[in-house]
């Protein structure tokens, strides 16, 4: 995941709903009422929600970010994260939740959750964010493939409406016409803007009559992509969001065309599968077990705990030890446990939210993340 900076000096918002400048402080539940649900695809709704007066403030948002809920199911407490699929100038806080097989939480609130339903959500989190300036002349490229569309819907839509002079190239990647989220609101989006928006359907298992919108996205239609709709190293900034296949695809496509690191955005929406991927049992036999007394910071309160480099991860510890630290996926993805090393020194297992600025200035996904010295402060305040 990507902080973004690309828009350059940050605009003072149209809307009383954008945030001015990123957070980085933990996020915190509240109960927030469910005002509308909409059933996007057979499999998708999007749902919205009530801000009291007093809340406005606190779920202020960014396009891109997103919100994390908390819901008890029969004594087990699951936490998931979806992507704010709204512009904060529609005056709107909306996520989309695609029902996925065996989910919990996508399952009930595909099936089950009603408009007047009370959820326990988290405030906007995230850096996979636009914020765009009304002054920019910009071409930017979205690539998402089935939810993935979800942030990148927020930050198409606010681009477009914020700066009058860019342009938006579009490749969505979906397995039939019929799974498309937000297939009506996308034709309103090309009607609305048809010589600065180029949407891009590819389909895996419906022929559209063309090779390069059959089949997955993968690095020879990327490729192609790029040669006939955009000139690579051209765009001010790429938004990809989708499975960890087509983001590494897109990656190696646009970095082999010279494309710089900083301007390519990403984020996987799915933890599923990653950590199958990824066989760091090696790293934990290797790595040297070290004693340590580590200290978490969260809202200028301290919690102390004794662990070791080869235990628990420092998330499990403090909350074993009763803090009440932000996570969600625990999956290296969701960056919500996001905190940053003030002293002493941390290992991560693994890492697919944290850009390589963010690590160097000491950044850790806590959830994956073990003491390597004697002595570790954290907070989640930085
Ligand atoms: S909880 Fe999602 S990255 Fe740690």
């Amino acid at each position: 995941m990507l902080m973004l900076k690309f828009f350059g000096r940050k605009k003072e918002a149209k809307t009383s709903l954008v945030n001015k400048t990123l957070q980085n402080k933990a996020g915190h539940f509240h109960v927030l009422k469910v005002t509308d649900i909409k059933q996007e695809t057979p499999d998708c709704v999007s749902v919205a929600f009530d801000l009291p007066d007093e809340l406005v403030e606190t779920y202020k948002y960014i396009p891109g970010q997103y919100l994390t809920f908390k819901k008890d199911f029969d004594g087990v407490e699951v936490r998931r994260s979806y992507s704010i699929c709204s512009s904060p100038l529609e005056g709107e806080l909306r996520v989309a939740i695609k029902q996925v097989e065996g989910g919990l939480f996508s399952t009930y609130a595909n099936n089950e959750l009603k408009v007047g339903d009370e959820l326990e959500v988290m405030s906007p989190m995230g850096h996979f964010v636009a914020e765009p300036n009304a002054e920019n002349k910009n071409t930017y490229v979205a690539i998402a493939a089935g939810s993935g569309i979800t942030p990148v819907m927020s930050i198409v839509k606010s681009v477009l409406e914020v700066e009058p002079n860019s342009n938006v190239e579009l490749i969505y990647g979906n397995r039939s016409s019929k799974s498309v989220i937000f297939k009506e609101e996308l034709e309103d989006l090309k009607d609305k803007y048809l010589s600065r928006l180029e949407i891009h359907h590819v389909l895996s298992r419906e022929d559209q009559g063309s090779d390069l919108l059959y089949g997955r996205i993968d690095n020879k239609k990327l490729d192609q992509f790029a040669e006939q709709f955009f000139r690579a190293k051209s765009v001010a900034g790429y938004f990809l969001c989708g499975p960890i296949d087509m983001i590494n695809a897109a990656r190696e496509v646009l970095e082999s065309k010279g494309v710089d690191k900083k301007k390519i955005h990403y984020e996987l929406f799915t933890s599923a599968g990653v950590a199958d991927k990824v066989d760091h049992s090696k790293d934990q036999k290797t790595a040297e077990k070290i004693d340590s007394r580590v200290t978490v910071v969260l809202d200028g309160d301290e919690t102390h705990m004794e662990m070791t480099s080869t235990g628990k991860t420092i998330l499990d510890a403090a909350l074993d030890a009763g803090a009440d630290v932000p996570f969600a996926c625990k999956g290296a993805v969701c960056c919500t446990c996001r905190a940053k090393v003030l002293e002493g020194s941390a290992r991560m297992e693994m890492n697919y939210a944290l850009m390589d600025d963010e690590v160097a200035d000491g950044y850790i996904l806590t959830c994956q993340s073990h003491p390597t010295s004697e002595k570790v402060v954290v907070s989640y305040d930085e």
